[in-house]
């Protein structure tokens, strides 16, 4: 469901909540290229608006055929917000999949937590 008729590069993404459900997302972009939000970002705000809070791992993928690729660093960012134990799996077209962390992917990552500690 990717729009992406800028860069042609369309990104898929699904988050899985603790209850189990799965809550997917797809990059969308604009003529005004900055305000393209990613795959990621769009399936955690569709989850946030449906009540979910609380996820345990989210997939994404795209074309690439010959690696793994991994969330930027904005979407990074988006996922610490809603927990610091995601598990993260990058997969590819062929179904193969490489599984990491948040906490891999995004050390040392300001959280909402800091904000408790002043
Ligand atoms: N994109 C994502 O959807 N997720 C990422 O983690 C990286 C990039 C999208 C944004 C844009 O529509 C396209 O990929 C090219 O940057």
């Amino acid at each position: 469901m990717a729009y992406c008729p800028y860069s042609g590069f369309p990104v898929g993404a699904a988050v899985l909540t603790t209850g189990g459900a799965i809550i997917t997302g797809c990059n969308v972009e604009n003529a005004s290229y900055g305000l393209t939000v990613c795959a990621e970002r769009t399936a955690i705000q569709r989850a946030v608006a449906e009540g979910y809070r609380r996820f345990t791992a989210i997939a994404v993928t795209c074309d690439i055929k010959d690696s793994f690729v991994g969330p930027c660093g904005a979407c990074r960012q988006v996922l610490m917000e809603f927990g610091t134990e995601w598990d993260v799996y990058l997969t590819k077209p062929d179904g193969t999949y490489k599984k990491t962390s948040l906490r891999e992917l995004l050390p040392l990552a300001f959280t909402p937590a800091h904000l408790q500690k002043n």
